[in-house]
């Protein structure tokens, strides 16, 4: 099977290592790619969110299979066309990808199947904002209404900190999202979908602001970590009956069955799990450690899914024990990245690529604000963490910080859900 994979973040690289071993997998290609992926792969250009160019590259490499890993390709229809032109895909058409694309939809969506999530409230029109702040209490949560890359979140105790995010995303004509806050700790499942079949991975966290201790700005992510090993055994089960195959069924029931990777993101409340948003994509960075554990071969249950097989499939194997990842940014990430400097120490197992890209002199540098994530596996949390952050010790990048406490608090016993 040859296998094209659309994307340039460390989720593509993750993917391309899982799929090498598949030994089902006959060639890999990855378009646009990164330095990194360049190692496991072959690399095309293209212009990613172009239907038409990603179609012509399906057709023109040969592929078997074309996987799409991030959404805004996937909200741009990409998945449509290349399938319309005869190639299986893995990830969802236009019209399920709003899942993630539209917080609207997704809200309606959830609301028809019954599934727990913030209460919410959009406003387009400033002269409403104030009325519509007044409805809610501490901590204010504003969403950008669209794709954002997990950066147009604000979640602050202070009132005028909210209405300065809301007002600037309202100048920029961005609808925006008012939302209660979800208190308890949170958890991203992902689900293999096709139509009405779920199959969950194993559950992952992922940490999204800048800082250790949860501290500064959200990012697209700093670390994750996979399973949890604070969650009970029927966690996974509960969230599929109570959230994602009702989810699964009501998109289905609307004419927009979702195909691909379901994405949960979740507060476990003292209420019971409640949906801080769905994606329509793998995760990143939780990719880069749910499938440093995963057995089962890749390329053959992503075609499951983009075949309508996946029902038939035997059930998934996992490796015992714990997956870790912490990202290395760039200078100035989450706000402008400096970019172009080099980096050392990257060729290394375990060190996964995002915004790297390979220079005329052969040097890696940076090029975006998330450069690398690195990845430690072993029996469990702490030996992960170990093992993840003595690959890090290896790698340099001047000017880039990440964060120390990946993983540390389910560690130390120190997460737990608020009792019902
Ligand atoms: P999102 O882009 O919707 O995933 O939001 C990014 C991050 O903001 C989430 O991972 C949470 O940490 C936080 N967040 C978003 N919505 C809420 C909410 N309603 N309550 C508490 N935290 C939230
Ligand atoms: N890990 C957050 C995301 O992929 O959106």
């Amino acid at each position: 099977m040859r296998v094209l994979v659309i994307g340039s973040g460390a989720r593509e690289h993750a993917l391309l290592l899982a799929l090498a071993q598949d030994p089902g997998v006959t060639a890999l290609a990855c378009a646009p790619g990164n330095a990194g992926t360049a190692a496991v792969a072959e690399q095309r250009g293209v212009d990613a969110r172009s239907p038409k160019a990603v179609t012509a590259l399906a057709r023109d490499w040969g592929a078997d299979l074309v996987v799409v890993g991030p959404e805004i390709p996937l909200v741009a229809g990409v998945a449509d066309a290349v399938r319309a032109a005869g190639f299986p895909v893995f990830g969802p058409g236009a019209d399920a990808a709003r899942i993630e694309g539209s917080k609207a939809f997704a809200k309606d969506v959830m609301a028809a199947a019954g599934v727990a999530t913030a209460a919410s409230v959009i406003v387009d029109n400033p002269a409403r904002l104030d009325a519509a702040l007044a409805e809610f209490t501490p901590p204010y949560v504003v969403k950008d209404d669209g794709l954002a890359a997990g950066k147009g979140v604000v979640v602050s105790p202070d009132l005028e900190v909210a209405r300065a995010h809301a007002m600037h995303l309202l100048d920029d004509g961005h609808p925006v999202l008012l939302e209660a806050f979800l208190d308890g700790p949170e958890a991203s499942l992902f689900c293999l979908v096709d139509g009405r079949t779920v199959v969950p991975l194993l559950p992952a966290q992922d940490f999204k602001r800048v800082g250790d201790d949860d501290t500064g700005p959200n990012t697209g992510g700093m670390g994750a970590y996979a399973p949890l090993p604070w969650a009970g055994d029927d966690l996974v089960d509960e969230l599929v009956a109570r959230v994602v195959q009702p989810v699964a069924d009501e998109m289905a029931e609307r004419g927009v069955p979702f195909s691909g990777l379901l994405y949960a993101g979740l507060a476990l409340t003292s209420a019971g799990p409640a949906v801080i948003e769905f994606n329509c994509r793998f995760g990143d960075p939780e990719t880069q450690v749910v499938l440093a554990l995963l057995r089962t071969p890749l390329a053959g249950l992503l075609n499951a899914v983009a075949t309508g097989t996946l029902a038939e499939q035997p059930p998934l194997e996992w490796s015992d024990g714990a997956a870790v990842t912490v990202v290395v940014a760039a200078e100035g990430y989450p706000g402008t990245p400096r970019l172009g400097d080099v980096i050392t120490g990257a060729e290394g197992e375990g060190v996964l690529h995002a915004g790297t890209r390979r220079r005329e002199d052969g040097a890696v540098v940076s090029a975006g604000g998330r450069v690398l994530s690195v990845v430690g596996t072993g029996a469990d949390l702490a030996e992960a963490r170990e093992e993840a952050y003595r690959r890090l010790g290896g790698v340099r990048l001047a000017g880039s910080h990440h964060r120390t406490d990946i993983g540390l608090k389910a560690q130390q016993g120190e997460v737990t859900i608020p009792a019902r």
